[in-house]
C-alpha cells in the first residue's frame, strides 16, 4: 500500500538511493548484519523522517532486518517524489507527496500509524504527537521510539515533565555520534550548499548574521567564515555568546545586527527569532533563511500579512516588499533551507545519524520492558561502536590504554 505522487518516477529514486548507499558504509555493514540476524523480524516500525535518499536507505536497511515498515516524510517540502516512488516499488508502505497540503500531511502521518507500530522513528515529534492526541488507542502497542532532532526532544521532554509521555523515547539527537557531526558539520555544509545553489551569489565579502550558537549554528558560522564572510552571531545564552566571541565572531542583538547583515540564517529552534521589527531595519535585498526544524524562526505570518507586495524572485526564493519599501528575500518559505531547497546533509553524515537510529531501535527492542516512559539517552556503548566503525571505514587506528594507564586514570592515589 502506498500514497505517492507517481510510481513512474521510481528509476530516478533508485539511482539516488544507490548513490547514497555507496557512501554510507556503516549502514551497509548494518544491512549485511541484519540480513543474517533479522533483528526486527515481525516487528512493526513507523518512520517519519525527511523522505529523501538517505532516509530511504535507512528504511531499506530496517526492512532487510525483517521490519514491517511504514514510512512518511517529516516535511512536505523535503519529500522527494522519485525517492518515495522507489520505496513503493520495493514494496515498502510509503505515504508522502512533495508539497502536500497540511491536511494531506496529517493524513499521511495517520496512515503511517494505521500500521500499529511497535517502534516509532520520528523527526520533530509529529508521529509521537499524533499518537498522544488523535490516536491514544495505539499507545499500548508502542514499545518505544527514537527521536532524530533537537526540537523533537524539546517536545518530548515537555511531555515527560507533564507526565503524559506514554512510552520511552531514545534521544538519538543527543548521541555524540549524532549532534557533534550531523548538527554541526552536516548543517554547516548543507545550509551553504542550499543558499549558494538557490541564490547563485557569492558568500565571500558578505556579512552573514547567524542566529543562535548551538550545534547547528556553530557549523553554519564556521562554514560561512570559511567561505569568506564576516560573521555576526546573535544569542540569548551568555555562555554560548561568549564562546562565539572567543571563536572570533562579532556578537550582538538581532536588533543591532539587522541593518548590518546581507544574509541571515537562523537555527535556534525558537519562534520569532527574526521578527518584522528586525526586517524593517534590514538592507534592501537582504536574504533570509531558516535552518531550524520548524518554519517559525522567521516570522512568516507577519511577513505574509504585512508585506506590500510579494513575488517569486527565483525558484525557491520569495521577495517581500515591506511597508517601508525595502525588499527582503526568503528562501524556501522559511522552512529548513538545507532540506526543503536542497538535498539535506551529506550521505556520510547521515550514515552516522542513521546508524544511531538503527542501533537505538534495537535497544528499544531489547530493553522496552524495563524502560520508564521517559526520554532515554543513547547508551555510550552505541556511540563507541559507531565511532570505532566509522574510524575503521577511514582506515584510522587509535591508541588503547595500557593496564597501567587504565589504573592511573581510575584511581585517586598517585
Ligand atoms: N537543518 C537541519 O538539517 C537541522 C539539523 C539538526 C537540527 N536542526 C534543528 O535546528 C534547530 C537548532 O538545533 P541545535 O541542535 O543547534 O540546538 P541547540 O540547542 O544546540 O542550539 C540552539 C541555540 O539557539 C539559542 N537560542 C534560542 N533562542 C534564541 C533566540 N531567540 N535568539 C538567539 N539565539 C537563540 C540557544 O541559546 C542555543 O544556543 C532545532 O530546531 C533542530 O531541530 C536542523
Amino acid at each position: 500500500m502506498y500514497e505517492i505522487k507517481d510510481i513512474m518516477l521510481a528509476d530516478s529514486g533508485h539511482k539516488k538511493i544507490e548513490w547514497v548507499r555507496r557512501n554510507m558504509p556503516l549502514l551497509r555493514a548494518l544491512e549485511d548484519e541484519f540480513i543474517e540476524t533479522k533483528p526486527f523480524e515481525g516487528i512493526k516500525i513507523s518512520l517519519s523522517i525527511h523522505m529523501e535518499a538517505k532516509t530511504a536507505y535507512l528504511c531499506k536497511v530496517l526492512v532487510a532486518g525483517g521490519a514491517k515498515l511504514a514510512a512518511t516524510g517529516s516535511n512536505v517540502l523535503s519529500t522527494q517524489d522519485d525517492v518515495a516512488a522507489a520505496l513503493a516499488e520495493d514494496g515498502i508502505e510509503v505515504f508522502a507527496v512533495h508539497g502536500a497540503s497540511p491536511e494531506l500531511y496529517d493524513k499521511h502521518i495517520e496512515m503511517c500509524l494505521e500500521h500499529r507500530p511497535n517502534i516509532i522513528i520520528d523527526d520533530g515529534g509529529d508521529l509521537v504527537g499524533m499518537v498522544h492526541t488523535k490516536r491514544p488507542d495505539l499507545a499500548g502497542e508502542v514499545w518505544g521510539g527514537c527521536e532524530e532532532t533537537t526540537t523533537g526532544i524539546i517536545r518530548l521532554k515537555a511531555m515527560e515533565n507533564e507526565g503524559v509521555l506514554k512510552f520511552p523515547m531514545v534521544a538519538v539527537n543527543d548521541a555524540d555520534c549524532k549532534h557533534l557531526f550531523d548538527n554541526r558539520y552536516g548543517t554547516g555544509q548543507s545550509v551553504w550548499d542550499s543558499i549558494m545553489r538557490n541564490t547563485n551569489l557569492i558568500v565571500a565579502s558578505k556579512t552573514v548574521v547567524v542566529a543562535g550558537y548551538g550545534w547547528c549554528s556553530r557549523g553554519i558560522a564556521m562554514r560561512a567564515a570559511a567561505l569568506g564572510a564576516k560573521v555576526i552571531v546573535t544569542e540569548i545564552n551568555p555562555v554560548k555568546a561568549m564562546e562565539a566571541r572567543m571563536d572570533g565572531y562579532d556578537v550582538m542583538t538581532m536588533e543591532k545586527a539587522a541593518p548590518l547583515g546581507d544574509m541571515f540564517v537562523t537555527a535556534t529552534g525558537c519562534m520569532g527569532t527574526i521578527r518584522m521589527e528586525h526586517m524593517l531595519k534590514m538592507k534592501e535585498g537582504a536574504i533570509l533563511a531558516n535552518a531550524g526544524h520548524f518554519n517559525v524562526e522567521i516570522d512568516m505570518d507577519a511577513l505574509e500579512k504585512e508585506c506590500r507586495e510579494k513575488k517569486e524572485a527565483r525558484a525557491n526564493i520569495m521577495a517581500y516588499t515591506l511597508s517601508n519599501g525595502i525588499t527582503v528575500n526568503v528562501i524556501a518559505e522559511g522552512r529548513l533551507v538545507n532540506i526543503a531547497a536542497a538535498d539535506g546533509h551529506p550521505a556520510e553524515i547521515m550514515d552516522l545519524s542513521f546508524a544511531v537510529q538503527a542501533m537505538s531501535a534495537m535497544y528499544i527492542r531489547d530493553h522496552h520492558k524495563e524502560l520508564e516512559n521517559k526520554v532515554i539517552d543513547v547508551s555510550e556503548e552505541i556511540d563507541d561502536v559507531i565511532a570505532r566503525r566509522k574510524l575503521a571505514s577511514w582506515d584510522i587506528e587509535i591508541d588503547t590504554l595500557t593496564p597501567e594507564q587504565e589504573k592511573y586514570l581510575s584511581s585517586w592515589e598517585v
